[in-house]
């Protein structure tokens, strides 16, 4: 049998427990990656080379936070030696000499998933302190404070610029790498795009809903009109209703007092079925976090933007996939989506989301021309 001659690897980064995932949604891609070293929340793969790392690098897979090619790995105790011997790497040098890399990304896989524990993901210390040591040693134009180590202040990386991954795997092992960021996740460190979360948040799904909001340059202007389908507590209204939107929570169970005392909001108490489409007629955009399977939440989200007197203009989906194997069907899920008239569809597994990928729908693509300011 004809053995592919193997010419580099790549590598996914994902949510710890996401791995099954990425595997699954590699293989059905039908491009002949082979699977080579992973652990938790990382994956790796060999790319053929009649396949072509581009083809790779510029596929918008859906579980992968972020991604890229690898350049070589380190390991040892010492931070210092580790850091210049990773400036050693033969790969990494001749990439240096042609001034390749213009910033760094350090980060360490998920200690846990999401919300468990109270654990967000996020830069952790460690690969602050990794990615200060890398840039003490780092060509002169890297030890520019680009930005701060301190995840909050942080800058993102500039469009289109190659930056230099590494993956703390395990503190004395780092997997070097590199990606363009050219998708919005990937000028983050990890591809964890940042967000704030006031103290007052009443959920997690705050965090989710700012997420799917920055990733996506969701293009909702001040004052519009947000349905959501399964709302209690209420997290993900309340970051819409920040935003200076007017918000519907629809959901059977209560909602937080907190949601009640603010104007721009009303709780219909109902299931979604049991709400009259006219409620939904002056609606822009539909947001729904239903803990339902796919198909049922399809569903419901069609019965409501199939209605001839209903006009939404663009929608933010939460699946949930109570099994993994379930996000197989997702380019099936997306072409039911597609076929009620929205042409522009995204889906991505965010950093904030647990067992579940965020689909946001818009009816063209020149709508995201209008972000909102
Ligand atoms: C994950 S929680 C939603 C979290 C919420 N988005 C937040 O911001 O806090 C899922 C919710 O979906 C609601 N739900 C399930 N089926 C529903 C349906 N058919 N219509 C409306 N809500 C539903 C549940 O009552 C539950 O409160």
């Amino acid at each position: 049998m004809a053995t592919t001659a193997v010419s580099s690897f790549g590598f996914v980064s994902c949510q710890r427990g996401a791995e099954f995932a990425v595997k699954q949604e590699i293989f059905a891609s039908g491009f002949g990656l082979r699977l080579a070293f992973s652990q938790s929340g990382f994956v790796t793969f060999k790319i053929p080379t009649d396949f072509g790392e581009d083809r790779f690098l510029k596929h918008k897979w859906v579980f992968a936070r972020t991604h890229g090619l690898s350049l070589g790995k380190v390991k040892g105790n010492q931070l210092h030696k580790l850091a210049a011997r990773l400036w050693q790497l033969p790969a990494v040098v001749a990439q240096n000499e042609m001034g390749a890399f213009q910033d760094i990304h350090v980060w360490e896989p998920d200690a846990e998933i999401p919300g468990r524990n109270s654990f967000e993901p996020g830069i952790s210390p460690l690969a602050s302190t990794i990615e200060e040591a890398l840039r003490q040693q780092g060509p002169v134009k890297l030890q520019q404070p680009q930005a701060t180590t301190s995840r909050t202040s942080r800058l993102p990386t500039g469009r289109n610029q190659r930056v230099l991954d590494v993956v703390v795997v395990e503190p004395g092992q780092w997997w070097v790498s590199w990606h363009r960021a050219e998708l919005p996740q990937q000028q983050w460190p990890g591809g964890i795009v940042p967000v704030k979360c006031p103290p007052q948040a009443v959920s997690r799904a705050y965090l989710k809903m700012e997420e799917a909001l920055q990733w996506s340059a969701f293009p909702f202007q001040s004052g519009d009109e947000w349905v959501e389908l399964g709302c209690s507590p209420g997290g993900s209204c309340q970051a819409l209703l920040d935003h200076g939107q007017f918000v519907t929570g629809i959901d059977p169970a209560e909602v937080d007092p907190l949601l009640l005392e603010r104007t721009n909001f009303r709780h219909l108490r109902k299931r979604t079925v049991e709400v009259r489409r006219s409620e939904f007629r002056d609606v822009d955009w539909l947001a729904a976090d239903m803990n339902v399977v796919p198909g049922y939440a399809l569903d419901t989200v069609e019965a409501i933007v199939a209605h001839r007197r209903v006009s939404i203009r663009g929608l933010i989906l939460t699946l949930k996939f109570p099994d993994w194997k379930l996000a197989k069907e997702l380019p099936e899920y997306l072409s039911r989506i597609h076929s009620w008239g929205y042409r522009d569809l995204r889906a991505r597994q965010l950093a904030h989301n647990a067992r579940e990928v965020c689909i946001v729908a818009l009816r063209s693509r020149d709508l995201r021309r209008f972000r909102h300011s």
